[in-house]
């Protein structure tokens, strides 16, 4: 257990007489897989307000390009998918929930394609391609790599088609509302061209997902800033598994251009890597080679890139058929035209950044937290499915899994309805007059800081530093009062990567995707879990 103490329960003065006030049975924040899943079990039953930050298609769920792990070939076994599961997970997975995982996912992909996502087909059969740590074929596509874009165009359609359920855009969740006796009753936010809205829910699911902007290299989209990890967080919710953040070994390196994901299931089609020499170094740390788990992979990339001297690896796919390729892999065809990689000639550059947030909110196998209704789904939630690694493409499963039940919840909770009143709320948060810092600045040097100090190998000097530089920005801008989402995002990324380095540095062990150099082995008998509170 680590516990921090925090001074403020909300990052803004909230004045509900002057505020504009919505109600809702159901308030779902986000609107990835998980908060669309939510929303159409809900929706069933109940009325659903979803927000989020940005537009629909600006999730991680929609950027997702492998596919969705599920058990379908006629030579996979639910019992393959959990070992493969839990052995890539390090020894922390929770057995119950990875069960009910795999054992989900066959019916919910059914659903899917009658809810009209296009899984790609081979003679009338689902496609499957193989991924890292995967011991079979079981990852589904859709349109080659573009298959989160496949899943949420659908979800997207089957929400618009509920008249139950009001999706509103570009709305910025600041913070949600709890009492010691209800719980969670709503959230406080801002919407763009209108202003600040505080929306009164019976009950709310937090599907925010991860915190990948966190760090200067990452494949993640602007909108990862860790904002529903920040709320639940001053809300009193525990946080865990705060030290496993996943890196994904493979991200397009081109200096000056956005980072952008370059799927795994091309290392299971046959892609292969080398170093800036042209060598081939996988077999050399693994003996699945370019097949082995990401956080080795990863690893090992970084270290042939500190001992050839260079900025980046090579995945080389020159022996790959070019048709089939555009075919399979026309995200990745176009992105490659488009900084004149031929693929049939040219190695693609890459490195590793990071990717996805094992940790998170707590949640039990019903999507509860600790904070009577509030439910957490998708990445941002902890349910215990990824242990201390998560087996690529499992998230997107998870996400519906946990989506739906989230939403089965959540019409429980709205029956009861504590939540649907007006209330008069008054929250004054105190001015300060400390500098001010400028938040751009911080930001930026928050994010290399993270990526250098918490990085994909770890040392107790450095995470020691980062703590105390992340404390002193903490100072000056946790103190003031914002008035714009950039800036709230800021006070967030300080937040998390403050508990994410605490976790770190309480872990004195390798396991996962947290490596410490300093502490290379696994330590048997060690703590599964850091829970986080605040005091
Ligand atoms: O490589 C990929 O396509 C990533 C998949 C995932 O993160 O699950």
């Amino acid at each position: 257990m680590i516990k921090q103490s925090y001074g403020r329960r909300y990052l803004v003065s909230i004045d509900t007489v002057s505020t504009q006030q919505l109600f809702t049975d159901c308030l779902i924040i986000g609107g990835g897989v998980a908060g669309l899943r939510a929303a159409i079990e809900a929706g069933s039953k109940c009325n659903v307000t979803l927000i989020c930050k940005g537009k629909l298609d600006q999730s991680n769920t929609w950027n997702a390009q492998g596919g969705i792990a599920s058990v379908l070939a006629s030579d996979d076994s639910f019992e393959d998918h959990v070992a493969d599961t839990l052995k890539t997970g390090c020894g922390v997975c929770d057995e119950e929930v990875v069960r009910l995982v795999v054992q989900e996912g066959p019916g919910l992909i059914r659903q899917l394609l009658e809810w009209g996502t296009e899984f790609d087909m081979v003679d009338g059969k689902i496609d499957v391609s193989r991924e890292g740590g995967h011991s079979k074929a079981r990852v589904i596509h859709a349109h080659g790599d573009s298959t989160g874009r496949g899943i949420a165009e659908a979800l997207i359609r089957k929400v618009k088609e509920m008249p139950n359920v009001n999706v509103i855009e570009d709305f910025y969740a600041i913070d949600i509302i709890t009492t010691e006796s209800n719980g969670c009753i709503g959230a406080v936010g801002h919407r763009s061209g209108i202003g600040y809205e505080v929306i009164w829910a019976g009950s709310t699911i937090l599907a925010t997902g991860g915190a990948g902007r966190l760090y200067r290299e990452t494949t993640n989209p602007e909108i990862a800033t860790g904002d529903g990890l920040a709320m639940a967080w001053r809300a009193g919710a525990v946080l865990n598994d705060m030290e496993f953040m996943q890196f994904h070994p493979t991200t397009l390196y081109i200096a000056g251009a956005s980072r952008a994901l370059i799927t795994e299931t091309l290392r299971g089609e046959g892609a292969i890597l080398r170093d800036c020499n042209g060598e081939t170094f996988m077999k050399g740390y693994h003996e699945s080679a370019e097949l082995a788990p990401r956080d080795i992979v990863s690893r090992a990339i970084l270290d042939r890139m500190l001992k050839t001297g260079s900025t980046h690896v090579y995945l080389d796919i020159r022996h790959f058929d070019k048709v089939h390729f555009s075919k399979r892999f026309p995200l990745i065809s176009e992105l490659c035209e488009s900084f004149d990689i031929d693929v049939s000639k040219d190695m693609i550059p890459v490195r590793p950044s990071a990717h996805y947030m094992v940790g998170g909110v707590k949640t039990d196998t019903r999507s509860r937290t600790n904070i009577k209704n509030l439910y957490a789904c998708g990445e941002v939630a902890a349910t215990g499915l990824h242990g201390a690694n998560r087996l690529g493409s499992n998230s997107l499963l998870e996400g519906l899994v946990f989506g739906k039940l989230a939403g089965i919840e959540a019409i429980a909770a709205a029956a009861v309805g504590d939540g649907l009143m007006y209330r008069k709320m008054k929250y004054d948060v105190p001015t300060s007059d400390r500098s001010r810092l400028d938040a751009e600045d911080v930001r930026n040097s928050l994010r290399a800081l993270m990526w250098r100090n918490i990085g994909i190998t770890r040392k107790e000097q450095p995470l020691e530093e980062a703590q105390e530089i992340i404390r002193f920005w903490q100072r000056y801008v946790m103190d003031k009062v914002f008035d714009s989402r950039f800036d709230w995002e800021v006070q967030n990324m300080l937040t998390i990567s403050l508990l994410m380095a605490e976790a770190a540095a309480k872990r004195k062990e390798s396991r996962g995707v947290h490596y410490r150099g300093d502490y290379p082995e696994v330590c048997e008998g060690s703590v599964a879990h850091y829970d986080i509170v605040r005091e």
